[in-house]
């Protein structure tokens, strides 16, 4: 039932909060003999293992195999300690962009994902892999948190139209010189921000042709309508590091589809996001005046609702909260079939919404991260200085 001792390794530095990567000749080595003893067709030859060691020794870095690679995003995914969807880990398609060599390549590689990922609604998950970092750490970075996002304007009244969590961001564009729509709007898509190591980042166009938005409605009336509430198909995920067999991918976006909870209970209700529950309410009739109504808590399933129906409605795939903590479940079954534990993040795992209904309420979980797997990594902040 043990993990890898390479895993536990990784862990560890991590852990210890070591900023420095594991040997590279130690890190490859473990990957390829845990690729070996999961998947039989992988297993690497006494050859290849010799050829790959020689090429570190050489180059600082080996080039991974494009199925290594698939496999190795597939452990990265499931190895992912916030994600209630893994269950479905062995389904992720990859585009191997390795070879990108400039920002506009990388630009339309990131327009080729969401294309692909969005597959008419039915949504697949999917990773880009674009250029991984060099023998210094450093790598081309996609700027933005995710390819799809809402700019969040300050007004001059100290309000934020749009997405407050994409305020800072925005000021960014801005000040690279992007010009957004004449006509403002709470959901207007942001540009990517693409560099390569050493060069200044540049600018590139919302990806509009490329993200498909739904707009929210509630399945019992026109409650919300007017309101023009939408958010995007595919949550894609563009700003973490990729690390697979001791090499660091650092710009590598990942999407898969929705949890409702995502959009209904967190994106739009957050009070430092879009910040809708109040309005909700107003617009169901729930007595705002004392908190024991439980108007915020009404207005929470409305909202969720609204979001499952648009997108049910849409025909874009999307999770109920339920389904997908069911999911999670039967995961954490399929690991240990397999002989593996599951580690996880209580705090991530158990939905924003109902979640001591779920199964996962009352199960406990260890938060160690290992390898391959997503990490946070230095944003490029601090951005420059506003002019
Ligand atoms: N929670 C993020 C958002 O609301 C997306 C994170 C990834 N989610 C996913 N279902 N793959 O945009």
């Amino acid at each position: 039932m043990s993990p890898c001792p390479f895993a536990r390794w990784e862990a560890v530095l991590r852990l210890t909060g070591r900023s420095r990567p594991a040997p590279p000749a130690e890190s490859a080595a473990a990957f390829l003999d845990l690729l070996g003893r999961e998947v039989r067709s992988l297993r690497p030859s006494p050859k290849r293992k010799t050829r790959v060691l020689q090429e570190i020794r050489s180059r600082g870095v080996f080039h991974l195999t494009q199925a290594e690679l698939k496999y190795g995003c597939q452990m990265a995914w499931r190895n992912s300690v916030r994600c209630i969807g893994r269950h479905f880990w062995k389904k992720l398609d990859l585009l191997d962009l390795r070879k990108a060599k400039n920002e506009e390549e990388i630009y339309a590689g990131c327009l080729q994902h969401l294309r692909q990922a969005f597959h008419g609604g039915a949504i697949r998950s999917t990773v880009t892999v674009f250029p991984s970092a060099g023998r210094d750490g450093t790598g081309p970075r996609i700027w933005n948190y995710q390819l799809s996002r809402y700019a969040g304007y300050r007004l001059k009244t100290g309000r934020i139209l749009g997405d407050p969590m994409e305020a800072t961001f925005t000021d960014f564009c801005l000040h690279l010189g992007w010009k957004p729509p004449r006509r403002k709007s709470a959901f207007d898509l942001l540009p990517l921000v693409i560099s390569f190591p050493g060069r200044s980042p540049r600018l590139f166009p919302p990806p509009l042709d490329e993200t498909v938005q739904i707009p929210i409605r509630h399945p019992d009336g026109p409650y919300l309508d007017d309101l023009d509430l939408r958010w995007y198909a595919v949550p894609a995920v563009a700003n973490m590091l990729l690390e697979i067999a001791g090499q660091r991918f650092s710009a590598a976006p990942f999407s898969g589809w929705y949890m409702e909870t995502e959009i209904g209970a967190r994106n739009l209700a957050d009070a430092d996001r879009y910040n809708l529950l109040p309005e909700v309410a107003r617009r169901f009739h729930l007595d705002r005046t004392r908190p024991a109504s439980l108007w915020k808590d009404r207005a929470l399933v409305e909202l969720n609702r609204a979001v499952l129906h648009s997108f049910q409605k849409a025909g874009v795939r999307l999770m109920d909260h339920h389904s997908a903590a069911q999911s999670h479940l039967a995961f954490e079954q399929a690991e240990r079939k397999a002989g593996r534990k599951v580690f996880g993040r209580w705090d991530w795992l158990v939905p924003p919404l109902s979640g001591s209904t779920t199964p996962l309420w009352k199960r406990a979980y260890d938060p160690t991260e290992y390898s391959p797997n997503f990490l946070p990594q230095k944003p490029p902040f601090p951005f420059p200085a506003k002019s």
